[in-house]
């Protein structure tokens, strides 16, 4: 399994700080979540995934306004909080994977959202690739990239180089990623 030795270090981190990480972080994801769905057309219709869903604050935001919302995460901890968190949610489904390798066929989904996760990926154009694989041809995507650890330009060209296409930027200053609606180029 590609880097898996980074990716059980991240995954050991998430469990071990999964009790605080709503209270730390929670502002912070829901100006991303902003950002993202702005200008989407998310129907009742609209097969959606996250990958790397945390505690899954960002499907919260969108189930009732879609037709199932899949979340993905590598730590058993913040999905077990997730598991809390959407039980009385008839279309969330919680699936403990690794997004290298996800379990799913191919074309599925009509939106894919991977919020603040690339900068744990040994690889993060492996990762889009994978996505890309399980997104519907005429799927948007929303990508993010930490400031802190990609800048802008880098982070262009790693989506280039992933086959995604940018459609919008939202950056300002209120927000710790770049966040990119995207879609696939043909
Ligand atoms: C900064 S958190 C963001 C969580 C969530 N997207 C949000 O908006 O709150 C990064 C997430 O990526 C997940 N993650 C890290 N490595 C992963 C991997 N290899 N596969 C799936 N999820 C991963 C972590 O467990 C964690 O939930």
């Amino acid at each position: 399994m590609t880097g898996w030795r980074q990716k059980r270090s991240v995954m050991q981190r998430y469990n071990l700080t999964s009790h605080m990480y709503e209270e730390r972080y929670r502002e912070e994801q829901e100006a991303k979540y902003a950002a993202a769905l702005d200008g989407l057309n998310l129907t009742p219709g609209s097969k959606v995934l996250d990958v790397g869903c945390g505690t899954g604050l960002f499907l919260s935001h969108i189930t009732s306004c879609v037709d199932t919302a899949v979340g993905v995460d590598v730590s058993k901890q913040l999905l077990l909080i997730a598991k809390k968190c959407t039980k009385n949610l008839g279309n969330v489904l919680l699936v403990l994977a690794d997004a290298d390798h996800l379990p799913f066929k191919e074309a599925v989904f009509g939106f894919v959202f991977t919020f603040t996760v690339l900068q744990n990926m040994p690889k993060p154009e492996v990762t889009l690739k994978q996505i890309r694989k399980v997104a519907a041809m005429d799927a948007c995507f929303v990508v993010t990239g930490l400031k802190a650890t990609v800048s802008l330009e880098a982070f262009g060209e790693l989506l280039d180089a992933s086959g995604l296409l940018p459609t919008s930027l939202k950056n300002g200053d209120a927000l710790r990623c770049h966040v990119v609606q995207c879609i696939q180029r043909q």
